[in-house]
């Protein structure tokens, strides 16, 4: 199976005053085509670090990324905002809607960032608004929204540049049982019958058995990798 990312050695140290903290010490993390992993530790053991490592939204210390055919450490800004825009998405714990935009054009805004026009995406943006439940709230602003209906407003705009991986960060962090169990019931669908590949960090060892394989992270390392039930 082709490999979307490959991390090798990854090391990222934090100076804080005078001390450097490493944080992490030395990870190597791939990801299959289509894969579904879960990124799980306690608090504090590195888990958004590293992601925000592999989506190249910080740089290692040391080390390499390879995201889709493309050394990410290497590659310069223009470059990386653009697969950000195409070729992958980022979903955080606690949403980042734009709270002057409507439901609409927050799910639409990396497109049109993107220069696309409307009328090439409107179906497809649509599909996806429906299969997530968000028709009735297009026009919405994110304020009237319930944390859920944020979070997948949030999970509609990551999916509607057509992109071949998701990372998220907690994506269930702040929903409660039943809207995070809903959350995670979507994702797995979305893995499945779209093949979008999916890394995502999560406290819940639940939400992680959704996964099919489940790598866990002590202080900076990878203490072990265990199979979800995927
Ligand atoms: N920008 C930063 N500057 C200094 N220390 C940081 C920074 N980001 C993270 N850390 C430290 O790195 C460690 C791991 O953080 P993090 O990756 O957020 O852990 P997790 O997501 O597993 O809770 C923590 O001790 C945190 O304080
Ligand atoms: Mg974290």
């Amino acid at each position: 199976m082709a490999e979307v990312l490959v991390a090798k050695n990854i090391k990222k140290s934090f100076a804080v005053g005078e001390v450097v903290a490493e944080v992490l010490k030395g990870v190597d993390i791939s990801l299959n085509e289509g894969e579904f992993v879960a990124i799980v530790g306690e608090s504090g053991s590195g888990k958004s670090t590293l992601l925000y490592i592999l989506a190249g939204i910080d740089s290692p210390t040391e080390g390499i990324v390879t995201l889709l055919g493309k050394d990410i450490a290497g590659a310069d800004k223009a470059m990386l905002a653009q697969m950000r825009r195409r070729d992958f998405s980022f979903v955080y714990q606690f949403d980042n809607l734009v709270p002057n935009l409507t439901v609409y054009e927050n799910i639409t805004l990396p497109l049109m960032l993107d220069k696309r026009k409307p009328a090439e995406f409107a179906d497809s943006v649509k599909e996806i608004v429906e299969y997530l439940g968000l028709s009735d709230r297009l026009k919405s602003y994110p304020r009237q929204l319930s944390g859920g209906e944020q979070q997948r407003v949030a999970i509609a705009r990551a999916l509607a540049t057509s992109p071949k991986i998701i990372f998220l960060d907690e994506p269930t962090g702040s929903l409660d049982k039943e809207r995070g169990r809903q959350v995670m019931e979507l994702l797995k669908d979305i893995n499945a019958r779209r093949g979008v590949a999916l890394v995502m960090v999560t406290h819940s060892p639940a939400h992680a058995k959704y996964a099919s394989r489940i790598v866990r992270m002590e202080d900076g390392m990878i203490a072990d990798i265990g199979e979800g039930s995927l």
